[in-house]
């Protein structure tokens, strides 16, 4: 009788709580994340476990260094290297540049052009900006303090206009239309709050700015789409097992009979709202380039199983055309969709 009853309070509360999120400006049902709130116990939970995620991602340690010239960049396996660079060719066909290019024409558009990056890490592609758009002011913005050193660390060793701000996202507020340039690189698909900071976004922009992004829109938790595990799956029974080898889930390597597609929000906040970022752009934002790309590609590449290519090997580089080329397939006849795109946006004001 108590277990009914609880089953019944408990359900009035969903009821509840999609009926108050129905009534939020832009509302999609958050579904699985609404229990998680900024300042609760849960969410906090989930902050602790992204700041140790990348701390430990970015080589342990979290202090400054003063080395100079260090990459500051996520470290990836040869063939996610491979496949990002024909991701930017893909996408330089389609709208006349790469990413790189689109922000570093922006930068260099003018003098003293003023760029905001949220979730920047360390900030290695933001140096890299600055070292090249030499009148450009660069802010990043970030919750990790501990990445934000090493950053500072190096923008100060080599006299670079970029400012590290330790900031969470979810709750921040940005000050009026300061920036001509957002850009968010892979940083929004961590976030909670997306309504909060696309407002914050469209506030700090001044009337002719522009916001840029590359991000993950897998399934919420970073699930695959069934039609794409279905694919998938028929892939991987055709790999040798030293293809199969996971490199990231466990304290050792080990083979995968069956490739990981586990709901990653139980823990963190990896793909928390994937699903929502493209429809709370295109509500809020006029689109000028969107490029999408990955419908494959992700999972078979990336940390997890990367690393079980050698590019110098014929098979490999044939597994990986391959792969590439039925990527593109799927994604061009519509069968799958994307896993990650490149965007340009305006505010609609
Ligand atoms: C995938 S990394 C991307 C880092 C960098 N933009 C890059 O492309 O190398 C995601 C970043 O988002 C940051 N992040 C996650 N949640 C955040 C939040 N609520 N507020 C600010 N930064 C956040 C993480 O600390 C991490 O540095």
């Amino acid at each position: 009788m108590l277990v009914l009853k609880r089953h019944w309070i408990r359900l009035l509360f969903r009821i509840h709580q999609m009926k108050l999120l129905a009534g939020s400006p832009g509302a999609i049902f958050r579904g699985y994340s609404a229990h998680l709130e900024p300042g609760g116990k849960a969410y906090d939970r989930h902050l602790k476990q992204e700041i140790e995620e990348y701390r430990r991602v970015h080589g342990g340690g979290g202090e400054a260094t003063s080395k100079p010239n260090i990459p500051l960049i996520e470290p990836a396996p040869a063939s996610w290297l491979d496949i990002q660079g024909r991701a930017a060719t893909r996408i330089r066909d389609a709208t006349g540049d790469d990413m790189y290019g689109h922000v570093l024409s922006r930068l260099c558009a003018r003098k003293g052009v003023r760029m905001l990056s949220l979730g920047s890490g360390p900030g290695g592609l933001e140096l890299q900006f600055a070292r090249e758009a030499r009148s450009a002011k660069i802010e990043c913005i970030d919750l990790n303090a501990g990445l934000l050193e090493k950053g500072c660390a190096q923008a100060a060793s080599e006299g670079l206009a970029v400012e590290f701000r330790q900031g969470d996202l979810n709750t921040i507020l940005l000050p009026p239309e300061k920036f001509d340039l957002v850009f968010c690189h892979a940083s929004l698909h961590h976030l909670l709050e997306l309504e909060h900071i696309f407002h914050q976004i469209k506030r700090t922009l001044k009337t002719r700015g522009e916001l840029i992004v590359i991000d993950v829109i897998t399934r919420h938790g970073y699930r695959m789409w069934p039609e794409t595990r279905k694919v998938i799956d028929k892939i991987w029974k055709t790999l040798p097992a030293a293809y199969r080898v996971n490199h990231t889930s466990y304290h050792v390597k080990m083979i995968d009979e069956r490739i990981v597609d586990a709901d990653s929000r139980r823990s963190n906040m990896e793909c928390i709202r994937s699903e929502d970022i493209l429809p709370l752009l295109e509500a809020g934002f006029e689109t000028s380039a969107y490029v999408p790309f990955y419908s494959l590609c992700r999972r078979l590449f990336d940390t997890m199983y990367g690393p079980n290519y050698d590019l110098a090997r014929a098979l490999d580089r044939a597994i990986l055309d391959w792969l590439w080329a039925l990527d593109c397939y799927y994604l061009g006849t519509g069968v799958l969709k994307p896993e990650t795109f490149f965007g340009i946006y305006r505010p609609k004001r």
